[in-house]
């Protein structure tokens, strides 16, 4: 028999995230044991609600465009990138021109291109948890090394941890808005605070650290706006991917869009070469039209709010803690037990999947995706009336 190699790294990462698999693999035995209808699935942040129609019709539209399926420049089609930085120009007040834009597969191909970037071997990239699972990854990937800093209880900056964790070595920080998993959207004065505390940190250490704005969930919000870092600091770049507002996480689409006034200028075509040498080659040809022609359409987040309410409303009468989230389709709450892989369990045998915290970073918590029904919703929260009864 063939001797079966793969990286050692592979088999270490895979490892540190068989949760996710597990978790996969029991979500469908129980769909299939017990029919999917049965089954609250709380676990997985895969947007439900169908694109608007006025993409499709952009689908159809440039689908038989002459000339547009083959390759291009690196970093998209210029005219398309030209209607992205108009419209960032107007809603952000930054003179962003097409040159500072880089079209990319999804929010993933933005983080990976951009760290691609600005890394050398062993430098550290900062991530705040409770976060998005896929950081380190996206870190390791370039050789760089991830360092977690702890929010607060609240899910706030902790200015001394991070002053502690922040040193030579650390090149850049990812800053996630609204976040996956708590649901917080960080205001425009905790994002300045933020801001001057790096300017500083620069000045005080002598060299750059850039900020990864991770913004896929831009539009996800109730009752707020979502703000950018990138307004108030200039070594930034902005991360965004259409698959939460537009509902077409399967199509790959996404932009950075740099900072015009980042220092070190050579960034902006070097992106390009990222795009390329990472096998990327671009963005999705038709995607980059049909996205050009919607900006500032979205999915009906009514839809998300009222989902959110409804899950609000039911956990607090079942006497869960939790922080009240300001955006995306996540709730994190407190496990009502410290062990929450033990409450996860208990709840999976109520037909409940829910994600635990640790795989977040955070443990004592667990991670609610609101991506199903109303009904499957009142389905789940009944159980976990009843579960937190039992406990
Ligand atoms: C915080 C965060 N960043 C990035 C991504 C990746 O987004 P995309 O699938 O659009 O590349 C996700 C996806 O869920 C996310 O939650």
């Amino acid at each position: 028999m063939l001797a079966i190699a793969v990286a050692r790294y592979m088999e270490e990462a895979e490892k540190e995230s068989s949760w996710i698999r597990r978790m996969f693999e029991q979500g469908l035995k129980l769909k299939q044991e017990y029919g999917a209808e049965n089954v609250a699935d709380f676990s997985i942040g895969n947007p439900d609600l169908e694109p608007p129609p006025e993409f499709i019709e952009a689908l159809k539209k440039h689908a038989s465009d002459k000339g547009i399926h083959r390759y291009m420049p690196n970093a998209g089609f210029v005219d398309v990138r030209a209607k992205v930085a108009a419209w960032l120009r107007k809603e952000y007040k930054i003179d962003f021109g097409y040159e500072h834009v880089t079209m990319t597969i999804g929010a993933a191909g933005a983080m990976n291109i951009v760290l691609k970037t600005i890394l050398n071997r062993g430098e550290e990239v900062i991530i705040f948890e409770p976060y998005f699972c896929e950081y380190k990854f996206y870190v390791e990937n370039h050789y760089g090394k991830p360092v977690v800093v702890k929010t607060t209880d609240n899910f706030e900056f902790d200015f001394d941890s991070l002053n502690e964790k922040i040193n030579k070595k650390t090149r850049a920080i990812i800053v996630n808005s609204p976040n996956n998993p708590t649901g917080k959207v960080y205001s425009d004065r905790e994002l300045k605070k933020l801001s001057k505390f790096l300017e500083e940190k620069q000045n005080e250490l002598g060299s750059t650290i850039y900020v990864l704005s991770d913004e896929p969930y831009r539009e996800i919000v109730f009752d707020c706006k979502s703000q950018s870092i990138t307004s108030f600091y200039n070594n930034s770049f902005m991360v965004y991917s259409w698959s939460k507002s537009l509902g077409v996480a399967g199509e790959r689409i996404g932009y950075v869009a740099t900072n015009p006034e980042i220092d070190d200028k050579r960034i902006f075509e070097k992106l390009a070469f990222s795009t390329r040498i990472l096998g990327f080659v671009n963005a999705p040809a038709l995607l980059q039209k049909a996205v050009a022609d919607v900006l500032g359409i979205k999915v009906d987040v009514n839809i998300y709010k009222k989902r959110k309410e409804i899950i609000s409303k039911g956990l607090r009468k079942a006497g869960y803690e939790f922080f009240e989230p300001q955006g995306t389709f996540y709730f994190f709450p407190k496990s009502p037990i410290p062990d929450e892989l033990e409450f996860i369990r208990k709840a999976s045998e109520k037909l409940v999947l829910l994600t635990p915290g640790i795989g977040f970073g955070r443990k004592g918590h667990f991670r609610i995706s609101y991506t199903v029904g109303e009904r499957t919703i009142e389905l789940g929260l009944e159980r976990m009336q009843e579960l937190i009864n039992g406990v």
